[in-house]
């Protein structure tokens, strides 16, 4: 497969790719979908003081009726989300697997709706990234985690390259002895790993900018050499850099401008990428 960076709604950009052909796919989506934030119920109703003008003459006028509940809020998502996610599936190899990355208010939603289009079977892991940064409440345990949930086609045959996991170091040498603290162990589901460093060479500007240590270690397990990896909510492409430095092709798609103008810079040293530009308005069944 080529390189390809897609400009546009990504329900558009993944109906145009072939069956079967993504390896891996990791996704970051959005909660704050503006589809989702913006409904406010209206209703309009006679009054005498309306500063609308209808039938006969009468005035009416618009009022709110509050915003939608938090239930239909995560419906209107789900929605969102329910299309984008059987795309996912008919791309997937037959061998291939999802990494599904949200935040833990939205996570147990999303496994349901994973679990109806993938099967439990085929679930995998939920993948803990633990980081350490920023505010901590007083309220509250501080919130320093982000969920991965890990979905395989086919749960008796998938990519997952253990002999090329990297090693890290024992958290108490002492106890393993020195052979062992040498080799280091292999992660577990739960991963410690900084934020992007906020003045450090990968940072890009991109706000939702995620390590490219986290991808590379998910692109490096679980897809083949030279296979193809998918992510239609791209941002600033740290899926893509991290697949091409591990000797993989990519695909993204995203409609924002700004991602694909933090794009264009971080990828200007990548020569064989076909660019294109799908109309950025949201797709319409
Ligand atoms: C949380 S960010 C992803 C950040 C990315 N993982 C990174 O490392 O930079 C989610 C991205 O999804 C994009 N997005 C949201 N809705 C989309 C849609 N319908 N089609 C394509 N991209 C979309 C947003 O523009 C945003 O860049």
């Amino acid at each position: 497969m080529e390189n390809r960076i897609i400009f546009g709604d990504n329900l558009l950009g993944l109906k145009g790719l072939v069956s079967e052909t993504v390896d891996l796919i990791y996704i970051d989506p959005p909660f704050n979908t503006g589809k989702v934030q913006q409904r406010t119920q209206i209703k309009t109703v006679r009054s005498d003081n309306g500063d609308r003008i209808g039938f006969q003459g009468q005035r009416y006028e618009t009022i709110k009726i509050g915003a939608k509940s938090y239930s239909d809020l995560f419906d209107d998502y789900l929605d969102f989300l329910e299309p984008r996610l059987l795309e996912a599936y008919r791309v997937l190899a037959p061998n291939g697997s999802l990494y599904f990355h949200i935040d833990y208010r939205e996570v147990h939603y999303c496994k349901i709706l994973l679990d109806k289009i993938f099967g439990r079977d085929s679930f995998l892991n939920e993948i803990i990234w633990a980081y350490d940064y920023g505010a901590r409440s007083k309220k509250k345990w501080p919130t320093k985690h982000d969920n991965i949930l890990v979905y395989v086609k086919n749960p008796e045959d998938y990519v997952f390259n253990y002999d090329d996991m990297e090693r890290i170091p024992y958290m108490s040498p002492g106890l393993v002895g020195p052979e062992k603290t040498a080799r280091g162990k292999t992660p577990t589901d739960t991963w410690w790993h900084t934020i992007v460093p906020t003045n450090g060479k990968e940072k890009t500007g991109y706000p939702t900018q995620k390590p490219l240590g986290i991808l590379k270690r998910i692109i490096q397990i679980s897809s083949p050499k030279n296979g193809a990896v998918l992510d239609f909510f791209a941002g600033s492409g740290t899926t893509g850099i991290a697949a091409h430095e591990l000797g993989r092709q990519f695909v993204l798609i995203d409609n924002n401008p700004t991602a694909f103008e933090v794009m264009a810079q971080r990828f200007a040293h990548i020569r064989n990428i076909n660019w294109q530009n799908f109309d950025p308005k949201p797709y319409q069944d």
